[in-house]
């Protein structure tokens, strides 16, 4: 039998980051993009399709009965070089941290900013992964996807994609339809740093290197920025930001900052909108460091949720339900959930 096509029963505790026990009935490793019809036909047999790729923006259910795909292709290469630009591809299994680290290294610069985001370069457009003043959006050329419904390969620009704030097409399209196989980045020769978020515009190394900052220098700030603040995933178990940062118009933000006068926001849109933390929402309803059975809010980032070992996605739920009503009783603002909910909830107990 092809590699392709072997299925198996899979326990997904170690495939994502919130260490969720679930337990995947068909699951399958794509190596390779050779055989893709024929996983489009071994798909039809099952009731959906979960694309898993790094599992760090995931909330899974105990039980999944769709067949589960996991990407795990590799490669990086070099696709084209002019003048004023490289253009780069990765597989979609490869790590992003990894691909990020070797794009400094071979000198194609831009995406410094994102380095140690868990999770791999195939999830990276499916919520438009973003942090420290870059988006990889900024710098996205194409993808290359399989449909899994017309069982065709095909390419996908920018104006395709969608993309906004921690999110894109891939969002809100049908389930397990779209395989993402490799995307592409474009790099201008002509590197600009992005310092203008706050914490890297006080990182004492970027300050210290003034007008000669490197790429390296951004890289490794940032990555010392995410260790202070956020919890390593192989330590304590999360899936990042729980919630995104919600988005309101300029109206309700003068209301609410009259009544919250240390509301943290960043002007978007013109500043016809503001973007609002809703880490410091979270913290001031009271969760920064709080627990609920076995999950709870980071002690350093509210907004990460954290397992602390043996949680269930309903215990994740429970918590997330508890913190939105808080959240929305007290600022009267809704947050929303930014990992991906798989599987089917129904039946659990609770
Ligand atoms: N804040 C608090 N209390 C908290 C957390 C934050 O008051 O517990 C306030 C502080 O004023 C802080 C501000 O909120 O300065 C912003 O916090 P931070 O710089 O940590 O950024 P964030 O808005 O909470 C977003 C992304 C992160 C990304 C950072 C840096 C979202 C949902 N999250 O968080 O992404 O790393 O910006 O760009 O947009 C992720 O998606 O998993 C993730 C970590």
């Amino acid at each position: 039998m092809a590699p392709l096509l072997h299925i198996t029963e899979q326990d997904l505790s170690f495939y994502n980051t919130l260490g969720l026990r679930s337990q995947a009935r068909a699951f399958l490793r794509l190596h390779s993009t050779r055989n893709l019809q024929d996983l489009s036909e071994t798909a039809a047999r099952y009731p959906g399709v979960v694309i898993l790729g790094g599992g760090s923006n995931v909330v899974l259910a105990p039980r999944l009965d769709e067949l589960v795909v996991h990407v795990a292709t590799r490669g990086v290469a070099l696709v084209d070089d002019d003048a004023d630009s490289v253009l780069v591809e990765a597989q979609a299994g490869e790590s992003w941290h990894n691909f990020v680290e070797l794009c400094v290294e071979r000198g194609w610069h831009g995406l410094e900013n994102l380095a140690l985001i868990p999770g791999t370069c195939g999830a990276a457009p499916v919520q438009n992964i973003g942090a420290y003043g870059v988006e990889q959006s900024d710098f996205f050329h194409s993808l290359v996807a399989w449909d899994m419904r017309r069982s065709m390969q095909v390419e996908m620009g920018p104006g395709d994609c969608l993309f906004a704030y921690r999110d894109s097409f891939f969002k809100r399209a049908e389930q397990g339809r779209w395989v993402i196989l490799a995307v592409r980045y474009r790099f201008p020769r002509e590197w600009t740093p992005k310092l203008g978020y706050p914490d890297l515009a006080r990182h004492p190394a970027l300050a210290l290197a003034g007008p000669g900052v490197t790429p390296r220098d951004v890289f490794n700030a940032v990555c010392d920025i995410r260790r202070a603040k956020l919890p390593d995933p192989a330590e304590l178990a999360n899936a990042g930001s729980f919630f995104k940062n919600p988005v309101v118009n300029a109206r309700t933000f003068r209301k609410l900052r009259d009544l919250h006068p240390g509301l943290v926001a960043y002007p978007v849109d013109d500043g016809s909108h503001y973007k609002l933390a809703a880490g410091w929402l979270i913290e001031r309803a009271g969760w920064k460091g709080r627990r609920l059975g076995p999950v709870g809010m980071h002690e350093r980032q509210a907004l990460v949720m954290v397992n602390h070992g043996g949680a269930s996605a309903r215990d994740i739920q429970v918590l997330a339900d508890v913190i939105r009503a808080e959240v929305a009783t007290r600022f009267g603002v809704h947050l929303e959930q930014e990992p991906v909910a798989l599987g089917s909830m129904a039946g659990e107990a609770g």
